[in-house]
């Protein structure tokens, strides 16, 4: 885990000059089959926010709502800060999240670019499940294909080239194993979205 935190701590400094022109469109467009959940959510959480591309388009999509964003890398974050200064940012790794009470569950939690990095996959989405609540939304989004999304992580050497989309029905077995319901996979050809909702119990 040390190993990549510490890529990601390097990476801050470079990645938003490596990340496209037009970029907030793209996010918002990637959004908005969810806007209606985001409008009326009170509570969100976004994991592995890196340097908070995402949360400006979070915001305007969910004005009402708590958004705490997470990251394991501070450098990340101190970037983040820069880009959103009121925003809630915290340091932590998904396997183990800082959110004990139920009053801090989240009515949406998003992985934005950031579940193929998780070191136990299947663990995270139980941290997730856990944080979220009753038929709350998992939303796991990347805004490339699971081919360039592999491709760049494999070509990237360690210690990252083997985090790797895992398979449209590979995904599927995933998140019904944490307890999610509902779920669907988009393995298309410029995204790949994958949701479920936390069972009520
Ligand atoms: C590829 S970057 C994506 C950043 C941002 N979502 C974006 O698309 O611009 C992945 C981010 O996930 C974070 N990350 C990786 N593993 C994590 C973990 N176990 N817990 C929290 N964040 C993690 C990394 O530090 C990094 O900032």
């Amino acid at each position: 885990m040390k190993r990549l935190r510490d890529f990601f701590e390097d990476l801050a400094e470079r990645w938003d000059e490596q990340q496209p022109i037009g970029r907030h469109r793209v996010l918002q467009d990637l959004l908005a089959p969810f806007a209606a959940e985001l409008r009326a959510a009170q509570a969100i959480l976004e994991v592995g926010t890196g340097t908070g591309a995402l949360v400006p388009c979070l915001q305007e999509r969910a004005p009402a709502a708590r958004l705490i964003s997470i990251d394991l890398a501070h450098a990340m974050l101190r970037r983040a800060r820069q880009r959103c200064p009121g925003a809630m940012l915290v340091q932590a790794d998904v396997h183990r999240l800082p959110f004990i009470h139920s009053s801090c569950a989240f009515d949406v939690v998003v992985c934005h670019n950031s579940f193929p990095h998780f070191a136990d996959m299947p663990a995270a989405l139980r941290e997730l499940a856990r944080v979220l609540k009753p038929a709350g939304r998992m939303l796991i989004l990347h805004d490339l294909s699971r081919e360039q999304v592999n491709a760049i992580h494999s070509s990237a050497g360690p210690p990252v080239q083997h985090d790797l989309l895992p398979p449209g029905p590979e995904m599927r077995q995933m998140l019904v194993r944490a307890d999610f319901t509902g779920v669907e996979v988009q393995d298309a050809k410029n995204h790949y979205v994958a949701t479920g909702y936390r069972r009520e119990s």
